[in-house]
């Protein structure tokens, strides 16, 4: 039985600035679910990042969640027989202590941009080993009752730490761990150090990993590797993944469910086989019949989706996407709003095609 972890309801993100209010994201929904991968895609700019980073509670200003909500079904990391805790992010402090505990510990976030987020001054080891000092813990056996063992937890040594840092920099695939345990940022290679922002957020083993476009700068036979250990996670851990993306290859082995947007709305959600197979908005498709395919002779263009993304200042009327649709109605995809609707069980589409106007 699927259990929630995440649910994003009906969120939307607006960033005031001086020209007027940029709709980053106009009313998300979705659930992330206990030990699932959910697949979010879309061009570039329709408000992935930004719903993932409302998710931690860590949107840059002038960024703010004008409605909706974040709901976090917290299980203890040590008890997992304990009550589950319901916790609404949108409310949290965000630099609250409660929020910088599931930062880190409970949620990790991988970013599309490495360079910024490592700092320079650490050597790697330091930087896994600072996020395992806070947030990684052993058990230890303090006595017997019964036939219960007592349980305690106590925070990682230096050494184990070292120990654990050299084995994550070997399970993403950097070369000589042991030395590079001890190398800055400045001395690794572009893709190296998106590795190591990915072995820092692994190495906590959280509970939901926020993956945004994070194999995007690696090659090929790096990213496999990644993807594999992003899947072991999973079943030793049960970690949820949400995994944002443009490469839709990616996407098809990686998530159960995807959910689509365009210009900050959600255009479509369902089963991964269902959006490869059965899509049902126009956008999707065209995103669709932009994959290149084996086979295809390189003197022929690969579709690409007609028209621009629009000015999020001037945002056309009706159905966002019908300057660009190749199903578009005059008179009324210019005109009527969508309504997100479940076409079939579980699949959810925005579109006039599937309403009756
Ligand atoms: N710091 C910011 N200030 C103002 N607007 C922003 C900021 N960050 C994002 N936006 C707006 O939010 C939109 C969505 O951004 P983002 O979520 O980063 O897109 P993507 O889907 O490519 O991850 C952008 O097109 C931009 O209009
Ligand atoms: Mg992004």
């Amino acid at each position: 039985m699927a259990e929630p972890l995440l649910e994003i309801k009906d969120v939307h993100v607006e960033f005031e600035v001086r020209d007027g209010i940029v709709h980053a994201v106009d009313g998300v929904s979705y659930t992330v679910n206990r030990g699932e991968t959910i697949g979010i895609i879309g061009e570039s700019g329709c408000g992935k990042s930004v719903t993932a980073k409302a998710a931690m509670q860590m949107l840059p200003k002038p960024g703010k969640v004008s409605q909706g909500e974040i709901i976090y079904h917290r299980r203890s990391k040590f008890d997992p027989s304990k009550p589950q805790e319901v916790v609404n992010i949108t409310q949290l402090d965000p630099d609250g202590e409660l929020i910088r505990h599931i930062r880190g510990g409970e949620f990790a976030m991988i970013f599309q941009e490495p360079m910024s987020s490592l700092t320079p001054v650490y050597t790697t080891g330091t930087l896994i080993g600072e996020a395992l000092a806070l947030h990684r813990w052993v058990p230890v056996t303090v006595g017997e009752q019964m036939s219960n063992k007592i349980m305690q937890y106590r925070h990682v040594t230096k050494e184990e730490s070292r120990e654990i840092a050299i084995e994550m920099l070997q399970k993403v695939g950097i070369p000589k761990p042991h030395e590079r345990v001890d190398a800055y940022p400045h001395q690794l290679s572009g893709g190296q150090r998106q590795r190591v922002m990915i072995a820092i957020a692994l190495s906590c083993e959280p509970f939901m990993l926020i993956a945004d476009e994070p194999t995007t700068a690696l090659d090929v036979s790096i990213e496999a590797q990644i993807l594999d250990l992003m899947r072991e996670l999973q079943q030793s851990v049960e970690m949820s993944i949400m995994f944002i993306t443009h490469n839709l290859g990616v996407v098809a082995e990686m998530a159960k469910e995807i959910v689509v947007m365009y210009m900050g709305k959600q255009v479509e959600k369902a089963d991964t086989v269902k959006v490869f197979y059965e899509p049902k908005h126009p956008y999707t498709r065209a995103l669709l019949q932009s994959i290149p395919k084996v086979g295809r002779r390189t003197s022929e263009r690969l579709a690409s989706i007609k028209g621009m993304v629009p000015d999020p200042f001037h945002l056309p009327s009706g159905c966002v996407f019908h300057p660009r649709c190749p199903s578009f109605m005059p008179g009324k995809c210019d005109v009527i709003k969508p309504k997100y609707i479940e076409v079939e069980p579980d699949h959810w589409v925005r579109c006039l095609l599937y309403e009756d106007v």
